[in-house]
């Protein structure tokens, strides 16, 4: 792009709750070092959002949310540039600690972002980076699974597997020989959900999950991944998981968990959270953009399909309004995306 816009569309809050989103212009800012400045085409959203949103300060400063993005590239900072060119159509989650995505531009680091998936739409692109980066981490990172490395004899329990993480966990999962991956869901369309994905069993997370799982011939599990409710769960996979066994947890705890019950086999708890790289700017943060890089030849390949449940609408705080709530219901499978602008007249 020779220029750039002053200004741009956004959607964002100005103060703390029960402050409402709303549609504004923001300034537009030129790239520098290792960033990029992207054309945003379509954003999904994830509970993350919600709890920025809720956590806004009442500091009068505006604040824009969002941070899976699918884009095109509209000019280079000096050292984004040996990675990419303006046209690269990319894909991305960010840095939390930075404004997001649900803005007409937005600036993100280069080594956190990749080519997206050539075959898939802009809004299906958008739906994967959070939730594909963060059960890439926790399975293959945490869990040291790999794709294509056998793990014969191993469960793997997926607990939240409607979600848009599990919808994805399930996918990655089913991409390791041999593992036997069992997924939670409480209603028969997320059952027949986790079951599209992939998921080999399903059992009902509102019920006791032992007893489930002894029916399914199942004493105990490898590896879970808790991607919900880690207060309601943890102690019942503590008692699933088998001796050196691995349990990864996603989500905050709100009262301190009983550690001690992993203690006699000699079981882990360890934690995925996607933005630790981003955050600490870890000499490793550049592994992000790879993750992404492997995500897209997956998709490109055919070997995961799209977590993308339904398309909203434009990017519009009267849509972001509704996703936001649908999202704080609890119930959603796979992921909610957004894309486009109504009108995108940029104040050049
Ligand atoms: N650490 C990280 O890096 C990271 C990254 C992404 C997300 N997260 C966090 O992980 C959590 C899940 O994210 P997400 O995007 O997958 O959320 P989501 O899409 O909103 O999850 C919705 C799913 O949660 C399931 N669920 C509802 N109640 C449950 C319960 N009691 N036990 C187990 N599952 C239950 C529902 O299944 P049913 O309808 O079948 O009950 C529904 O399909 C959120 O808290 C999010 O903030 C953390």
């Amino acid at each position: 792009m020779d220029f750039l816009p002053k200004q741009m569309q956004a959607v964002g809050i100005l103060a703390a709750p029960p402050s409402p989103l709303i549609d504004m212009s923001l300034p537009v800012f030129a790239p520098q070092g290792w960033d990029i400045l992207a054309t945003v085409e379509a954003v999904a959203v994830n509970p993350a959002d919600c709890r920025v949103r809720q956590r806004k300060a009442d500091d009068g400063q505006a604040a824009v949310l969002g941070w899976d993005a699918a884009g095109t590239v509209a000019a280079c900072g000096a050292d984004a540039a040996a990675k990419f060119r303006p046209g690269d159509a990319v894909y991305y989650a960010g840095d939390v600690n930075r404004p997001g995505c649900n803005s007409a531009y937005q600036l993100v680091d280069a080594r956190l972002a990749a080519r997206r998936p050539a075959n898939w739409s802009a809004a299906e692109a958008a739906a994967l980076p959070l939730t594909g980066l963060t059960a890439w981490e926790a399975l293959f990172e945490r869990l040291g699974y790999a794709p294509d490395a056998p793990a014969e004899e191993q469960t793997l329990l997926v607990v939240g597997g409607a979600g848009g993480v599990g919808s994805i966990a399930i996918q990655l999962a089913r991409l390791v020989p041999g593992l036997r991956v069992i997924a939670t869901a409480s209603r028969p369309e997320s059952v027949g959900w986790c079951r599209q994905m992939g998921a080999h069993e399903v059992v009902d997370h509102s019920q006791p999950l032992r007893a489930q799982l002894q029916a399914i011939g199942v004493e105990t599990v490898q590896s879970a991944l808790l991607l919900n409710r880690p207060d309601e769960h943890f102690a019942a996979l503590a008692e699933l998981v088998a001796p050196f066994g691995r349990i990864v947890n996603i989500v905050p705890f709100s009262r301190p968990p009983e550690i001690n019950l992993l203690m006699r086999k000699s079981a882990s708890l360890s934690w995925t959270y996607m933005f630790t790289r981003s955050s600490f700017q870890t000499a490793d943060m550049a592994r992000q953009g790879e993750i992404l890089a492997s995500l897209a030849e997956l998709a490109e390949a055919g070997r995961i399909r799209s977590t993308l449940r339904e398309n909203i609408g434009e990017l519009s705080a009267a849509n972001f309004s509704a996703a936001h709530a649908r999202l704080e219901r609890g119930d959603t499978m796979g992921k909610l995306a957004l894309s486009g602008f109504a009108n995108r007249q940029e104040q050049i």
